[in-house]
């Protein structure tokens, strides 16, 4: 049996006349606003942002694949109609949207909660001194690996709005204990052709034939994988040089600080 279109159409339409209204009503925009959300909203809105959150935002919302969200002011979610939309929606490309898998009321409450992490976030005491902080980053040599407005060798991730796209606890981590959290892209290799020496370094690309590596004096080594006796992946392993253990703590307190006030060119 065949439909026609217009049997198909008129279906739409008797469908469409019963459910819009209904979908209309539960749009989680229309919803109250964020901050009505009660002690059981932001309970269930936490159940879902770990399940479906944390991997990329942080297990507290400190960052991670995606950006902090432990921040006052966030870029995108400039209001609770943003929030709910970005969170309904995702960003293309980016960030998938959750809203078919949540329904309007369970988007609503994750929406609520992430704007419960940012309230909570403004209290994170920044203790370090930020202007000490860059003098620091300049005498230690970071821009030897960084790309800050600008400026520096491009080895390591470009630090010009790390401050929008981490928070204070990732930061300091990332100095302290850098191999805690390798960002994808800064993957270390080991690439060992047959008839040179082998290079240790971030692998930048790779696909079926080759590979791409950066040594830490930033040269790009391309290598044909067939030329290679060994490629190997080393899994928690950073070439950022740990700040912890030789700096006192009011260095790194500082050096956060000022990473934290990087917001890019505003
Ligand atoms: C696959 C990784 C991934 C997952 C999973 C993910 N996000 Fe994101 N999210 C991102 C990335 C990447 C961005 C930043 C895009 C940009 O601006 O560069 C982002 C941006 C955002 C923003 C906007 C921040 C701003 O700058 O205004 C919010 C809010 C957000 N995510 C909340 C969530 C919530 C809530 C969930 C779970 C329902 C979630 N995200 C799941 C990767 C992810
Ligand atoms: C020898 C090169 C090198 C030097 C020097 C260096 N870094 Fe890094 N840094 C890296 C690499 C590679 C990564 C990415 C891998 C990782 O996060 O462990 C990184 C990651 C980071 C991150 C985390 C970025 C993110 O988005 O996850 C921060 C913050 C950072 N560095 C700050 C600094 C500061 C501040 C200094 C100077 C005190 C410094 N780095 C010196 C190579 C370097």
């Amino acid at each position: 049996m065949s439909r026609t279109w217009t049997d198909v159409a008129a279906l739409i339409i008797v469908a469409g006349g019963v459910l819009a209204p209904a979908l209309a009503a539960q749009s989680p925009v229309d919803h109250e606003p964020l901050a009505a959300a009660n002690a059981a909203d932001l309970a269930s809105g936490k159940r879902a942002y770990v399940a479906q959150c944390a991997l990329c935002h942080g297990m507290d919302g400190s960052g991670g694949y995606g950006p902090s969200l432990l921040v006052p002011v966030l870029p995108r979610a400039t209001d609770d109609r943003s929030l709910i939309r970005i969170v309904d929606d995702g960003i293309p490309n980016l960030m998938p949207g959750y809203g078919r898998a949540n329904g309007p009321r369970r988007t609503w409450q994750l929406a609520a909660y992430v704007r419960s992490l940012m309230a909570g976030s403004s209290p994170v005491a920044i203790v370090g001194d930020a202007a000490k902080g860059k003098a620091i980053y300049n005498e230690r040599g970071c821009a030897g690996c960084h790309v800050l407005d600008g400026a520096g060798r491009a080895f390591g991730p470009d630090l010009s709005s790390i401050g929008t796209q981490r928070g204070p606890a990732y930061i300091r981590q990332a100095l302290v204990e850098p191999s805690a959290r390798v960002p994808e892209g800064h993957v270390v290799v080991t690439a060992t052709p047959t008839d040179a020496r082998a290079v240790r370094g971030v692998r930048i690309s790779e696909d079926v034939f080759w590979v791409y590596v950066r040594d830490p004096g930033n040269r790009v080594h391309r290598y044909w994988k067939s030329d290679l006796k060994a490629l190997d992946r080393e899994a928690g392993a950073s070439l950022m040089p740990a700040y912890g253990a030789q700096r006192s703590t009011t260095e790194v307190d500082d050096l956060v600080a000022y990473l934290v006030s990087l917001r890019g060119q505003q």
